[in-house]
């Protein structure tokens, strides 16, 4: 297939999914997480490592975040949640904040077209108050682009918080109560998840940060109520789709018991 004309003069030469000459391990049938989330974390520690400011992290992550999109598409994957900036991500300097909204709307420009070729659907979830509208309209303008794909789906997780999403979501249902559309009893789990910024957007399957830190910042709180937690050491900067793939079969390894339990006594005396 030859590749479309690019539409932005940003926009990086095409290149096919496996440019690296790297294949995802040959895993199971229907093995593979639908739900990929992952904190890309670890930014400014790389950068300053190596004597640079934090911004230098960012610009250097970018390379991670498409290999990273491909080898879940190589993988598999259906849906894959990048958190970009969170809602606490405001508390930054200035200066690293102009820079990171600047920097958003570049990495869409540059490779809005690529991912349109790999077949990515660009979604965002986060909130418009305060996310500039510049970013707002890069973001809407690679929805609308890659509207009809669906080899994989990728939020951009911008001005994300997870538990201000439930908090959006508790309003609107409470609006519906006050103007009488719906009763109190019939509020429940399925109501709250519809309200939320992706209704249609799975539960996440297996979570990773990067970084080596070990906790979720507030990301998709509501939709990873049953994830697998995977957390790797290995700075954003320095990730890519063999760490991916790596998380995966570490959460392949795992028992998924959804709260529920086998009687297996021979296993365990063994
Ligand atoms: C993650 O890297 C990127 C964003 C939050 C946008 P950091 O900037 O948090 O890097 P560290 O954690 O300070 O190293
Ligand atoms: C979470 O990382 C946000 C993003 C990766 C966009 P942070 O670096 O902001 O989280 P904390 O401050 O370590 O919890
Ligand atoms: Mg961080």
């Amino acid at each position: 297939m030859s590749p479309k004309p690019f539409t932005h003069p940003d926009a990086v030469p095409y290149r096919p999914l496996d440019w690296t000459g790297q294949q995802p391990p040959a895993w199971p049938r229907g093995s593979v997480p639908q739900h990929v989330a992952i904190v890309m974390d670890g930014n400014g520690r790389w950068a300053n490592r190596r004597g640079l400011p934090r911004i230098e992290g960012h610009r250097a992550g970018e390379t991670s975040m498409m290999d990273v999109i491909a080898g879940a598409v190589q993988a598999g994957v259906k849906h894959l949640s990048l958190y970009a900036f969170s809602t606490e991500n405001w508390r930054r300097s200035p200066d690293e904040v102009r820079f990171l909204m600047g920097f958003n709307r570049e990495v869409l420009h540059r490779h809005r077209d690529q991912m349109n070729e790999w077949g990515v659907r660009i979604r965002w979830a986060g909130r418009r108050p305060k996310l500039w509208g510049s970013v707002i309209k890069d973001l809407q303008i690679a929805e609308q682009l890659t509207k009809d794909n669906d080899t994989l789906t990728l939020t951009m997780c911008v001005n994300y918080g997870g538990r201000i999403e439930i908090v959006d979501a508790v309003r609107r249902v409470a609006e519906d109560v006050a103007a009488g559309r719906i009763k109190p009893q019939a509020i429940n789990e399925k109501m709250i998840r519809r309200h939320l910024y992706i209704p249609d957007m799975p539960d996440v399957d297996l979570f990773i940060r990067s970084s080596g830190e070990q906790r979720s910042s507030n990301f998709l709180l509501w939709e990873s109520a049953y994830a697998e937690y995977v957390f790797l050491d290995t700075l954003w900067p320095d990730f890519d789709r063999a760490e991916l793939w790596r998380a995966i079969d570490i959460y392949l390894d795992r028992d998924r018991r959804f709260g529920g339990a086998v009687d297996k006594p021979q296993e365990t005396q063994r």
